[in-house]
């Protein structure tokens, strides 16, 4: 398992391009079981989770091959298994997302419950829920979900429990190709959403009211290829402009869309931030003392639960006292633990961590548990005095594209010290 070796602290300042979205381009993916004709994605960031979902997708049947800055997918082999493979699913909780297509394209799924994972149970009720609303039988069996549908799937109205990103995503791609109408209430709002629903519509599919709580779509019998992109990586850009106001830099995100990153922008500027946007950028710059703010997470266009861990980090070094609630997921602190290894003055009672700043961090070795953890803990290591070695970071190359160079290209240098491979 690999390590991060970096020496703080030093200023982050510099331009840096957003990579296109982890989370945008795993739904998009799982789309192409959908597709009749070739399908072409651009944008799709080279991280371990798109090589995960695509050797997922080879075992079903879809072959990709690169093509420039993304992949071309061709349709599906006839005869290919809908079986997920246990050990791909086991590693990433969204090859859920391969549930909904299969169903509708095939009429049958078997696929690997996953289990939880750091930051909480992660149940797919939903999922399982809206796939029975459309007329799908669902089987729970030794670990395994097994859905059937070999009459295909029906238009239904269906409300979800609460807004679930893959849970919207995965009943968006099974209902496109359900006979009739579907009206789905109390959806995830999040821009990936917004982003798979135009996919799919270029492929010819009939969908209204993506990125608001109702989406209505009116079911076709097959979906074709064509061309689609990747939004801009709005957590990734976040958690690098978070890291220029944490070490008192300047740092200006491009490729990107700054009305996605708006929940984090007002929380940075209220922080005491120097914001600043145009059409495909965003700079924020630190412009003296920082005041600690409180926060809580919450579904788009809320304040995103996977920037939470950066904030904390942030928060250590702002003046006073913050109050930082997690609402989405129930265990989702674990960075505290170890940013207070560090010096920080963290504080966690169930929901609510209460940070005490400024406090001086020192390097120290620390372990990231999660994704968006041990981009928290590199962050960390940035402003500390000394060395800081973060072990597993194979958690960051889940979803954080090309970050040495990021990182190097905006002065602040990290070292990655090979270790065994990762299981
Ligand atoms: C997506 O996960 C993201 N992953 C997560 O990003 C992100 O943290 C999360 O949305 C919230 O924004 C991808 O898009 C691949 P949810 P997802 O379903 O869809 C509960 C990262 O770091 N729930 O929106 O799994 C659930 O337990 C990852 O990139 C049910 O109870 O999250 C949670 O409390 C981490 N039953 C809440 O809803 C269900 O059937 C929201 O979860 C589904 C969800």
């Amino acid at each position: 398992m690999d390590r991060f070796r970096i020496e703080g602290p030093c200023r982050m300042a510099g331009r840096v391009a957003a990579s296109g979205a982890k989370n945008a381009a795993l739904p998009a993916l799982a789309a192409t079981l959908l597709a009749r004709e070739s399908l072409t994605l651009r944008r799709v960031p080279r991280v371990r989770d798109v090589g995960t979902m695509r050797r997922l997708l080879e075992h079903l049947g879809v072959r990709g091959e690169s093509s420039g800055d993304g992949f071309l997918f061709f349709p599906a082999r006839s005869d290919a298994p809908s079986d997920g493979l246990y050990d791909l699913v086991k590693t990433m909780r969204a090859s859920v997302l391969v549930l909904g297509p299969l169903t509708a394209r095939r009429g049958r799924a078997r696929v690997s419950l996953p289990g939880g994972c750091a930051i909480g149970v992660r149940p797919i009720d939903q999922h399982l829920a809206g796939l029975e609303a459309l007329g799908a039988e669902v089987r729970l069996d030794h670990g395994y979900v097994e859905t059937s549908a070999p009459g295909g799937l029906r238009g239904t109205r269906f409300r979800f429990a609460m807004p679930t990103v893959t849970g919207t995503e995965n009943i968006l791609m099974a209902a496109v190709l359900a006979r009739g109408e579907t009206c789905l209430e109390n959806c995830a709002r999040e821009p990936e959403i917004e982003n798979l629903a135009e996919l799919l519509v270029l492929m010819g599919a009939r969908i209204e009211g993506a990125g608001t709580p109702t989406i209505h779509v009116q079911g076709v019998d097959a979906l074709g290829g064509g061309e689609g992109t990747v939004i801009p990586d709005r957590i990734e850009g976040g958690t690098y402009l978070i890291g220029g106001l944490l070490t008192g830099g300047d740092v200006t995100l491009e490729r990107a869309r700054p009305g996605d990153l708006e929940p984090l922008a007002d929380q940075l500027a209220a922080v005491g931030a120097v914001v600043e946007t145009g059409a495909d950028w965003i700079r924020v710059a630190h412009d003296g003392v920082l005041e600690g703010r409180d926060l809580e997470t919450a579904p788009h266009p809320g304040f995103p639960t996977d920037l939470q861990a950066q904030y904390m980090t942030l928060m250590t070094q702002a003046r006073g006292t913050s109050r930082v609630r997690e609402s989405i997921f129930e265990n989702r602190f674990q960075h505290a633990a170890e940013l207070t290894r560090m010096g920080a003055d963290v504080h966690v009672e169930g929901d609510l961590a209460t940070v005490h700043g400024p406090t001086r961090l020192s390097g120290a070795t620390v372990m990231a548990t999660d994704l968006r953890a041990s981009a928290c803990l590199v962050l960390a290591g940035l402003v500390a005095d000394g060395t800081t070695i973060v072990d597993r970071i194979y958690h960051l190359d889940r979803g954080y594209e090309s970050i040495e160079e990021k990182l190097g290209a905006l002065g602040c240098a990290v070292e990655r010290i090979p270790g065994p491979p990762t299981p």
